[in-house]
C-alpha cells in the first residue's frame, strides 16, 4: 500500500520538541496526572485503589464495559456492543477506513480538512473525489455541491466536525442534509468528530445518533485533554462493528489495562473537564480576536468553541518558510498552513498556557513587521 505522510504529523515530529511558544497543538492544554487525579476530588485513591487490584494482562479486548457505558453515555442511543476501544481517533480512522473500502470504491471528502480523512481511502483503491470548503463561505461546506457529487455507486462520505483546522462546526440541519444524501444512495457517512465545539454544545448533533450507516471515531485526545492515554472509539452499526473488531486483531488487540481505566475515570468526570476546557477556549479565543484585531497582517474566521483555528497571513512569501523562520527566530511553533493545503496561514492551536499564548503572539507579531 502506498500512501502519502501526514503533513502536519511530519512538521510536528520534527519541530515540536524545539518551540519556546508552542502555539500549534490541537489538544486543549494537556491535563497533567495530578490534575486528573484531583478531578473526582479524593486525589487519586479511586483510580490507583482500582488500578492496584488489577491484573496487568490484556484486560477487556474491546474496552471494559465501564469504558463502554461512559462512551455510550456520549450518544443519545448507541448499543455499547457497538462501540469499539482504539488507539485514539488515528486508530479509530484507520480500522474504520480499513473496514469500509475497497479498491475502486467511490469516496467523497471534506477538503482541506485532517489529512487521513481523504488520503487513507486514497491509499485503499478508492477514487476520492474532494467536498470543497471555501473560506468565502467562512469555510462552511455547500450542501448543493454535495448533490453534485454524489453518485449511485458512492461508498462513503468523510466528514470531520468540527474541523481541523478550520474551527468550524457543521449546523445541525446540514449535518441532517447530509445523512439524506447519504442515504439516497445507502451510503456511509464517516464523522470524525474528536474536537467537540465547546460553545453552543446543545446544538451539536453526532452522526451516531442520525443513521444507522453513520460511523463516529473520536478520542480522549483533544476535548479531554489526555492524548497521553492513546484511547480513542468507534461507534457504528453491529454488522461494521464485526468488521472492525477483525482489523482491530491485526493492528492493536486492546488498547491496555491502564489506558483504559484512564480514559474512562477521565469520561466519568467529563463535565470537570468540559467546564474548564470550556474557560480555556473562550479565555484564549478572546485573547486571539483582540490580537487580530490590532494585527493588519493576520485574519481569521473565528473558531466555534473549538481548540483549533487557521490564521491567514498577508505576508509575501511561502508560509512554511515563514513558519521556520519565526521558530529559529522567536521560538514559536504554528504549523503551516501548506501542511493543511491551505498555504498562505497557519494552524493556530490557542489552547496553550495564556503566558504561552500571549508571548507567542507577540512574538509572531514582531516577526510580521518585516513586511510592513
Ligand atoms: C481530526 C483529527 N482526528 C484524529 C486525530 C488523531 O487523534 P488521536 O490523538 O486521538 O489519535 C487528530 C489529531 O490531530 C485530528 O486532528
Amino acid at each position: 500500500m502506498k500512501i502519502r505522510t501526514i503533513g502536519v504529523e511530519e512538521y510536528l515530529n520534527v519541530w515540536e520538541k524545539k518551540a519556546t511558544w508552542d502555539i500549534a497543538q490541537s489538544t486543549i492544554s494537556s491535563l497533567t496526572m495530578g490534575e486528573i487525579l484531583h478531578l473526582d476530588e479524593r486525589a487519586g485513591s479511586t483510580f490507583y485503589d482500582q488500578l492496584d487490584k488489577e491484573k496487568m494482562n490484556y484486560g477487556w479486548i474491546e474496552g471494559s464495559p465501564d469504558f463502554k457505558a461512559e462512551v455510550a453515555g456520549l450518544y443519545r442511543n448507541v448499543d455499547p456492543d457497538c462501540i469499539l476501544q482504539t488507539n485514539g481517533c488515528t486508530g479509530a480512522n484507520l480500522n474504520a477506513l480499513m473496514s469500509l473500502i475497497e479498491p475502486g470504491d467511490h469516496v467523497i471528502a471534506e477538503f482541506p480538512t485532517y489529512q487521513p480523512l481523504y488520503d487513507i481511502p486514497r491509499a485503499l483503491g478508492a477514487h476520492v473525489d474532494y467536498w470543497h470548503i471555501r473560506e468565502e463561505a467562512g469555510w462552511t461546506p455547500d450542501i448543493d455541491e454535495l448533490k453534485h457529487l454524489v453518485r449511485k455507486d458512492t461508498k462513503l462520505i468523510c466528514i470531520n466536525n468540527a474541523s481541523n483546522p478550520l474551527g468550524t462546526v457543521i449546523p445541525a440541519d446540514m449535518l441532517r442534509e447530509i445523512v439524506e444524501i447519504a442515504a439516497s444512495v445507502g451510503a456511509y457517512l464517516l464523522s470524525d468528530e474528536v474536537y467537540l465545539p465547546l460553545e453552543d454544545t446543545e446544538s451539536f448533533e453526532s452522526v451516531a445518533d442520525l443513521y444507522d450507516k453513520g460511523v463516529v471515531t473520536n478520542s480522549i485526545s483533544k476535548t479531554y485533554s489526555v492524548p497521553a492515554a492513546r484511547i480513542g472509539w468507534t461507534v457504528s452499526n453491529k454488522d461494521v462493528a464485526d468488521r472492525i473488531r477483525t482489523y482491530r486483531d491485526y493492528t492493536m488487540i486492546c488498547g491496555g489495562v491502564f489506558n483504559d481505566a484512564l480514559a474512562t475515570y477521565v469520561l466519568r468526570n467529563k463535565d470537570k473537564v468540559l467546564d474548564r476546557n470550556r474557560a480555556i477556549i473562550l479565555k484564549n479565543r478572546a485573547i486571539v480576536q483582540e490580537w487580530i484585531d490590532a494585527e493588519p497582517r493576520a485574519s481569521w474566521v473565528p473558531p466555534k468553541g473549538v481548540s483549533v483555528s487557521y490564521l491567514r497571513f498577508d505576508i509575501p512569501v511561502d508560509d512554511e518558510d515563514f513558519c521556520l523562520k519565526l521558530l529559529a527566530e522567536e521560538g514559536v511553533l504554528l504549523v503551516p498552513g501548506s501542511r493543511f493545503e491551505l498555504p498562505k496561514g497557519a494552524r493556530l492551536g490557542y489552547c496553550a498556557s495564556e503566558d504561552t499564548l500571549r508571548g507567542g503572539l507577540q512574538r509572531l507579531s514582531r516577526a510580521l513587521r518585516q513586511f510592513d
